[in-house]
Order: C-alpha cells, then sequence, then structure tokens
C-alpha cells in the first residue's frame, strides 16, 4: 500500500481518538479514519447537514458491509446472496482538526464505497464515485473548519441487480483523513519501474508526482530512497525542486540498485521507495511505495517467463467477498484466502472482476502470486439490470486510470485485464471499445500487457475485438484451444476462466450420479457432477493444457466459494433480471474447492496433485455407510505420487499407477458428457463397505512418502476447537479463524454431524462471525451459534486493542464443551 510517513503512525493514530490534543511538529499525514461513525438505514431529509441529530444513530467502526448483517429473505435476489445489497444507508461522522493545522491540505480517502456514493462535508457535496470497486480521494480543504467540529455525511445507494454476485454494501474499506503540507506527494502519486535488470544491477525509475497545492511558489529538496526488506538504505537520490504556484510536477529519477533480490513466486523479496520532501531543514511530507525487482515477458510459443524462467499459471478466480465475513475488508482474511490458495498450488490470480481492495494486492505481492488485475464485468451492454453500464460512458475511463495508477507499482501484477465475458464481444463495433480501453491501459502502464477473457470466440474473433488487445484469455471451452492456435499463429493464449465445477464440502452421493440433487441441495463431492452446461471437470483442463504448452495456464473457476450466483441451484440464464431464487433458501455459489469457510473440498486435492510437488495422497469418502455393509462404495485417491496402495481393514486392495488413462471416451467427450472425467488425475477402487479403516499410502520410486487414513466415527461426543493462529495481533483487527470439527471419543470427525453449537468468548477480543460452508443454510454469519455441516463449522474472533488471552468456549447438547485459549500480543 501506498502509504505516509508510517514512522509517524502511532503519534497519529491518537488524532482519531482526541483530535484536539494532536501534539506533533509534523504537519501531515494519512490517519487511519475508520473509528467512531454515525451509520442509519434509509434516507432521512437533510442527513447531508452539520445540524442534523444522529445521536440515536447506530455507532461502529468501518470497514462496515451491511448487507452480510442479513437477515437473509427470499425477498432478496439469491444472485446477490439473498441478502440485502441494495437501499439506500447514511454514514455520519464529528471531527475536528486543530487550528494549528490550518493552511494544510485535507483530504479524506477511501478505498471504496459499495456504491453510488455521495460524500458531503458541513452539508456541502464534494464529491462521488458511482463504482464500488475503485478508492477515491477528496479534497476538503476548502470546507474544513479549524478548531471547530466538522461533520462528514456519505449517502450510499446501491441498486438492486447491480451486480452478478454478492456485492456488500456500505464503506467496505478503509478509509484516511490525510493531512498534508501545501507542496506534498498526491494520491497515487509515484509510477516506479525497472526498466534494466541484471543479476549485477537494476535501474530503478521512479516518476514521481509533487503537487503544490497553493497559489505561491515553492522551492523544495525531494529525497528518495531504496530501502531493502531490512530497512537499510540501498539507494539514495535528492534534488532541489522549484514549483509554480498550485502546480503539479513529474520528477523523474533513475536510480541503480546493486545485486538486486528479485521479487519471484517462490521468493517474494520486497524493497521500499521512500520520497521525502523538505523544505529547507523541514520534513514537509514522506510518501512510502512498494518495490519489487522482477522482470516478466510472455511468448507466444513458450508461455509466461518471470525473472527469465517459465512459469505455468496455476490460477484462480477470485471474487472479493471473505466469506461469513462479507466484504468488509480485512488483511488477515484476504492474507489466509491467499496462504490457502498457495497451500493448494496456486501461484496466480485473477481478481475477477472488478478492481481488488489494496490488501489483496499487498498480500500478493508478500506471498509471491501473481495477479491479473480487472476492471470490469461490463461496458455498454448490461448483463444486470443496474449494472456498470450505466456508469460507462461518464466513468469508464477515471475509473481504468484509477485502477492502474493506483495498483501499478505492485510486482505481483502481470498483466490488465479491461474486461470479462462482454457483451460487445458479439458487436461488430465492439471492438472500437476494446481498442479505447486497451489505449487508456498503455498509457497509464507501458510494461505490463492488457488481456480480457472472452467467451464468444464467434464474436471476440470476428469482431476483432480480441485482436485489440495484447494476450487472449479464453474461458471455458479447452477443445478450441488447439484450434485458436493453429489460427492465430503468434497470439499468446490463456485459459482465463476454467472447469465450473461445482460441490459441496463432505457431500457425497450414492450410487455416483452426475446430476445435482434437489432433495438435499447439496452437489456431491465425488466431483463427477459438473455444474452450468459449460462447466466440465479440472481434468479436461489439465489434460489441454498440457497438450498445449504454449499456453500460459489456467485461472479456474473459482478459488473460494463466494456468495450470490447459486450455481448450479437457482437460475442458469445470464438474462438481465433473471430471477434466482427457484432453489431457495440456496444463495452461495458451489464451485469452488473450498468452501465459503475455507474448508478445502476434496477437489481441493485433486488440484493439489497437478499443481504441487511435496508428496501427498487424499482419499475419499468417508467411511460411515450405516446400513450399507457389504455394498460397493467407490474409493477415490488423488496424489502427486506415482502410485497409491489402499488399504481397507488392513488390507491391501492393491496398487494403482497414477496418469494412466483407463477409461474409454474421447478426450473431446469429456467433461461435456454425464461422468466424463478421466481416470489419469483419479485412482479409484470399488470396496465393500465394512466400518473399519481406508488407508491410502503414495509411492515415489517404490518409496512409500505420503499416507492418509480415515476410519469410521463412532458417537459424536467432542468439539474440537482448532485455532489457524493461537497468537494474534493486539490491534483491534486481527483475527483468528478457529476450525470446530464434531468427533467422537477418538478424534474421529462425524462426517455428516449437524449439532447446533454455541459460542462464547471472553477476554480481550469479540467473536466476529460464524460460518459452516453450506450454500443453503439461512443462519446468520453474526449469530453467536451455527449447526455444524458435515461435521464441521467456524468461528471467527478479532482480537482487541489490549494484549491478553481471549478464552473462546464451545458448546453442544449431548457433547463435551470445548474451551481454547488464543492469546494476543
Ligand atoms: C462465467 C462468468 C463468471 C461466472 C461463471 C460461472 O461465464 O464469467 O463470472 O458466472 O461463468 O460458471
Amino acid at each position: 500500500m501506498m502509504l505516509r510517513n508510517s514512522f509517524l503512525f502511532i503519534l497519529l493514530l491518537q488524532f482519531s481518538f482526541s483530535f484536539a490534543q494532536l501534539n506533533t511538529e509534523a504537519a501531515y499525514g494519512d490517519i487511519s479514519f475508520n473509528t467512531d461513525w454515525r451509520f442509519q438505514k434509509g434516507d432521512p431529509a437533510g442527513a447531508e447537514k452539520s445540524s442534523f441529530n444522529d445521536a440515536a444513530w447506530r455507532q461502529l467502526d468501518l470497514p462496515h458491509d451491511w448487507a452480510i448483517e442479513g437477515p437473509f429473505d427470499k425477498k432478496y435476489n439469491a444472485r446477490t446472496g439473498g441478502l440485502p445489497v441494495h437501499g439506500t444507508a447514511w454514514y455520519r461522522k464529528h471531527f475536528t482538526i486543530d487550528k494549528k493545522y490550518a493552511g494544510q491540505q485535507i483530504a479524506i480517502a477511501f478505498d471504496g464505497i459499495m456504491n453510488n456514493s455521495k460524500v458531503y462535508i458541513n452539508g456541502t457535496f464534494v464529491g462521488e464515485r458511482p463504482f464500488g470497486y475503485m478508492g477515491f480521494e477528496v479534497d476538503l480543504t476548502p470546507y474544513i473548519k479549524f478548531g471547530e467540529e466538522n461533520v462528514i455525511s456519505i449517502r450510499v445507494a446501491p441498486e438492486d441487480l447491480a451486480s452478478r454476485w454478492y456485492s456488500g454494501a456500505g464503506i467496505y474499506r478503509n478509509t484516511y483523513l490525510k493531512i498534508n503540507s501545501p507542496v506534498h506527494v498526491p494520491q497515487w502519486g509515484t509510477y516506479i519501474t525497472t526498466p534494466e535488470v541484471s543479476d549485477q544491477k537494476a535501474i530503478v525509475k521512479i516518476e514521481t508526482t509533487v503537487k503544490n497545492a497553493v497559489d505561491k511558489k515553492a522551492r523544495v529538496t525531494m529525497t528518495t530512497t531504496i530501502l531493502d526488506a531490512h530497512k537499510k538504505e540501498v539507494a539514495s537520490n535528492s534534488q532541489k525542486i522549484k514549483l509554480d504556484k498550485s502546480s503539479e510536477q513529474v520528477v523523474i529519477e533513475e536510480i541503480a540498485v546493486n545485486s538486486p533480490t528479485r521479487w519471484d513466486i517462490e521468493h517474494p523479496y520486497l524493497y521500499e521507495v521512500v520520497t521525502q520532501i523538505k523544505k529547507g531543514n523541514t520534513l514537509i511530507d514522506e510518501y512510502h511505495s512498494t518495490l519489487g525487482i522482477r522482470t516478466i515477458s510472455f511468448d507466444a510459443k513458450k508461455g509466461f517467463f518471470l525473472n527469465e524462467k517459465p512459469v505455468e499459471l496455476n490460477g484462480v478466480c477470485m471474487h472479493h467477498d471473505l466469506g461469513p465475513l462479507g466484504a468488509a475488508v480485512n488483511y488477515r482474511a484476504t492474507e489466509r484466502q491467499m496462504q490457502i490458495m498457495q497451500s493448494m498450488g496456486v501461484n496466480a490470480l485473477r481478481t475477477s472482476h472488478n478492481p481488488p481492495s489494496p490488501e489483496m494486492l499487498e498480500v500478493c505481492d508478500k506471498l509471491g502470486i501473481v495477479v491479473i488485475d480487472e476492471a470490469f464485468d461490463e461496458w455498454k451492454i448490461p448483463k444486470v439490470i443496474n449494472g456498470y453500464n450505466k456508469f460507462f460512458d461518464e466513468w469508464h475511463e477515471r475509473d481504468l486510470r484509477d485502477m492502474i495508477k493506483r495498483d501499478r507499482n505492485h510486482p505481483s501484477i502481470i498483466m490488465w485485464s479491461i474486461g470479462n465475458e462482454i457483451i460487445e464481444q458479439r458487436e461488430k463495433d465492439g471492438w472500437k471499445v476494446a481498442k479505447m480501453l486497451n489505449d487508456i491501459c498503455h498509457d497509464e502502464d507501458h510494461t505490463r500487457p492488457t488481456t480480457a477473457g472472452f467467451n464468444n470466440y464467434g464474436g471476440a474473433f470476428k469482431n476483432k475485438l480480441a485482436y485489440q488487445i495484447d494476450i487472449v484469455g479464453l474461458n471455458y471451452k479447452p477443445y478450441d484451444y488447439a484450434a485458436t492456435i493453429k489460427e492465430n499463429p503468434g497470439m499468446i493464449l490463456y485459459g482465463s476462466e476454467t472447469s465450473s465445477q461445482t460441490s459441496s464440502r463432505g457431500s457425497y452421493h450414492l450410487p455416483i450420479t452426475y446430476d445435482h440433487q434437489k432433495e438435499t441441495l447439496q452437489v456431491s463431492s465425488y466431483d463427477v457432477t459438473v455444474g452450468p452446461p459449460w462447466a466440465y471437470p479440472p481434468d479436461v483442463e489439465f489434460d489441454v493444457q498440457a497438450e498445449n504448452p504454449s499456453f500460459l495456464g489456467e485461472f479456474m473457476w473459482t478459488g473460494f466459494d463466494y456468495l450470490g450466483e447459486p450455481t448450479p441451484y437457482g437460475g442458469r440464464d445470464n438474462s438481465t433480471d433473471g430471477y434466482w431464487n427457484a432453489d431457495w433458501p440456496v444463495h452461495a455459489s458451489y464451485f469452488a474447492p473450498v468452501d465459503l469457510c475455507g474448508f478445502p473440498k476434496d477437489r481441493y486435492y485433486l488440484y493439489q496433485s497437478q499443481w504441487t510437488t511435496k508428496p501427498m495422497v487424499h482419499v475419499l469418502p468417508h467411511w460411515n455407510w450405516e446400513g450399507k455393509e457389504g455394498e460397493e462404495i467407490p474409493v477415490f485417491a488423488y496424489t502427486n505420487c506415482d502410485e497409491v496402495e489402499l488399504i481397507v481393514n488392513g488390507k491391501s486392495m492393491g496398487r494403482k499407477v497414477k496418469g494412466v488413462d483407463t477409461t474409454d471416451i474421447p478426450a473431446e467427450f469429456r467433461g461435456f458428457e454425464k461422468g466424463m472425467y478421466t481416470s489419469k488425475y483419479r485412482l479409484s477402487w470399488n470396496v465393500p463397505y465394512q466400518p473399519g479403516s481406508l488407508k491410502v499410502i503414495g509411492y515415489k520410486d517404490g518409496k512409500a512418502v505420503a499416507e492418509k487414513t480415515i476410519k469410521t466415527a463412532k458417537k459424536a461426543s467432542n468439539i474440537r476447537l482448532t485455532p489457524d493462529r493461537t497468537e494474534i495481533t493486539a490491534d483491534g483487527k486481527d483475527l483468528s479463524f478457529i476450525e470446530v470439527d464434531i468427533t467422537d471419543a477418538d478424534g474421529n470427525l462425524i462426517p455428516l454431524a449437524d449439532n447446533q453449537v454455541h459460542f462464547s468468548v471472553e477476554g480481550v477480543g469479540s467473536l466476529v462471525a460464524v460460518g459452516n460452508g453450506n450454500p443453503a443454510s439461512l443462519e446468520s454469519f453474526q449469530d453467536t451459534k451455527i449447526k455444524a455441516f458435515n461435521g464441521k463449522c467456524l468461528v471467527i474472533v478479532k482480537s482487541a486493542k489490549a494484549a491478553g488471552n481471549i478464552t473462546i468456549s464451545a458448546t453442544s447438547k449431548g457433547l463435551e464443551s470445548s474451551k481454547i485459549i488464543v492469546r494476543t500480543k
């Protein structure tokens, strides 16, 4: 993130508690502006005025997503999560800025408001942003009353069906108050590239905008310093600058870094660039930017190269919601999502279909995940009745330019996507819009190629849209890959959206069927059921990627299950007003290998078996089939080893070799017909059921290197609480995700348990959400109780701003209670 003067952050933070007492010589800073807001749903007259009485309004801290508070209701569209994502609401905040700041520049920066926001300061309208995914800054300087109370009021008015998925609603990203001296680096004011990179030396080019906001000439000194990951100075440059009255200047520097450490997927090394502006000897501005030194290149025959080494993109598409936390951004929740993705073997993310939170890009920089930063799901032609098309003409240029300016210093970003499955593919003139957007991207950043995800190949190629961008993404047409390569020599291609298989964690339907069940509203985790008509099992994509090595890789739909778009239930049409509630209460998607809570489904291991090298083996289904003794149960194993041996109740069922296709289905039909997965990636046995155990052993070069065992569970008796971290930061934001398992006395998961678990949290933290990953559950995410779904649920606790212990207790009728402690530091 580009933040100012972090060294003053602690000091300035006090500002948000006691404005009048702010006591620092520094007349500048970015201050978190998240606390003590007032919130009210509805549209009361005069709510923008300072004098408006908001004393009875709810008090809350940002980021805030009112929609996740629910309740779920059939009157809302399941397509957007069955939650109140539309309506009007107001946020207000009273604040005072000390008189000594008179003469400084005051602004408020929002990382994103969902959506149609209008901003007022002391009753005056000062800014707006229809697009919920882009942040913006509003200059408050002319309106601030120093030393007196000011009131900022924000009207937020998202419409129904503004999106094809759950968007969240409200001021759902972070907010900052900025106090700048008249001369400063403005928002997104640096552009850092590395025109030359070798092992000996990197040339870092830094284009810094310096703004003089007042009607008076200025002379300042600007110093740019590059720090390594240990904050040690590696290079620096200083120069004097003369600024005209009310002007902006771009200062270009080229600074050499000797023996640079590269930013890479395995070793995501980050430098920091610090820009300081001094007037005489007084520091008047400081601005921090991220720097990663790496090279990227793309080749139509050889694929993608990072630091001159080929990398196959094992990617996922992700929407922005954080499951039970909704859309309200949280750094740790974002980091956890991507750590789970990395553990599956993911090295790439497509931010479908809109600009992500700044936190997501920070996480990808830090973890070493390359990113396609995507701008739009719609241009001028709508997909939903209140979609972005309404704003496109007026706002697309500003939104797209801002996205690139905001994001272009992130080493993780490798492409700019101008759109997903844009309807203009079918239009004769659609290419003109594509060209215009493509040109904007190149104008703002000349170091990365553009892309888009196409689903209408006929249209996109015939109408020449596909030829306007640098790299062509293909959605869901694996059997057209080879022909597309042949017909377009020189074109760089990849699978921008693949598979769209659906399943429910821990649900297995026997005999194996190829349809999603209407009775249970769950999709079998044998993963032979597909989803929408264009979907196909992952195996198909594995095959075609191997057959077409010039492809850059794939971005599977989707990494995490998300709220809304309840496929394969509800509705499937892409009509503008399609009502998706036919299978209510289903209100979330089933697409991902990981459920809404972050618990892996079996398909997670299928990807892991293809995308990772550390020996692993996985076995399914569960082994509790009471009443089916003697019946044959299909057992599947996924592995990245050479062979797997299955041992049932101590007896070997023999070994199977991976990579050998024993199905006789012609490749071109696989995945598009019922049950057409391939045995190449999945080993299977038919096992007559007897209670006991299933054990799989993975062999590499004849040696046993991985194993997994599941046992028939006995009576439910315990609640196992497993936190992802037992120690978290006492910053009022950090989270511990506690996995809750219903087990027997020996610790075996009860595979179908649906016991309701009650939680209580004491000490220096609070409960923020519960979840169970069931897309058909209407239980509130904000309750203190939830039913287990197929044996599991989740409770999320947040630290307070004090060090100590958080004690989490879980109780459930008929089970032993449990307690754990999470420490905060
Ligand atoms: C694609 C679309 C995605 C999602 C997906 C579901 O066509 O781009 O946003 O709807 O289908 O399979």
